[in-house]
């Protein structure tokens, strides 16, 4: 590897916190791992949606409710905080065929009133660890 590729690398392990190379190698392996496993349309994936949105708005959070329950079987769990009078925050843990949970998310954060959300991509942890 060039010296001043490996001296950037070296510089960003630090800031990030890693105390060796092959540590921060084995996980950049991974992430590629996980986003490869998220391209497969089929690929039984886990995930969070996280979306912020506007309590007072009319009949958003039961909107959001009846969508997380069309979708049961995908999602595993989800908490709510009342983040200030007027926003609440809400983590919803969703597992299932990639393109189902990526569709789920797409309509969450679509939602009329919801104000920020993201999906993180994770895994289930059998074909990447
Ligand atoms: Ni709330």
């Amino acid at each position: 590897m060039e010296s001043e590729l490996l001296k950037r690398f070296d510089s960003l392990l630090e800031r990030k916190h890693y105390s060796s190379r092959s540590e921060a190698i084995r996980d950049l392996i991974r992430r590629d791992l996980v986003s490869e496993e998220w391209t497969d349309p089929d690929a039984d994936v886990i995930g969070t949606i996280t979306i912020v949105y506007e309590h007072h708005e009319h009949e958003l959070a039961s909107a959001l409710a009846d969508l997380q329950h069309r979708h049961h079987s995908q999602v595993v769990c989800s908490t709510h905080v009342h983040l200030d009078e007027h926003n609440c925050l809400e983590v919803i843990i969703v597992r299932g065929a990639s393109q189902r949970v990526r569709s789920i998310s797409d309509s969450l954060i679509a939602t009329k009133g919801v104000k920020h959300g993201g999906l993180v991509c994770s895994t289930t942890g059998r074909d990447v660890m």
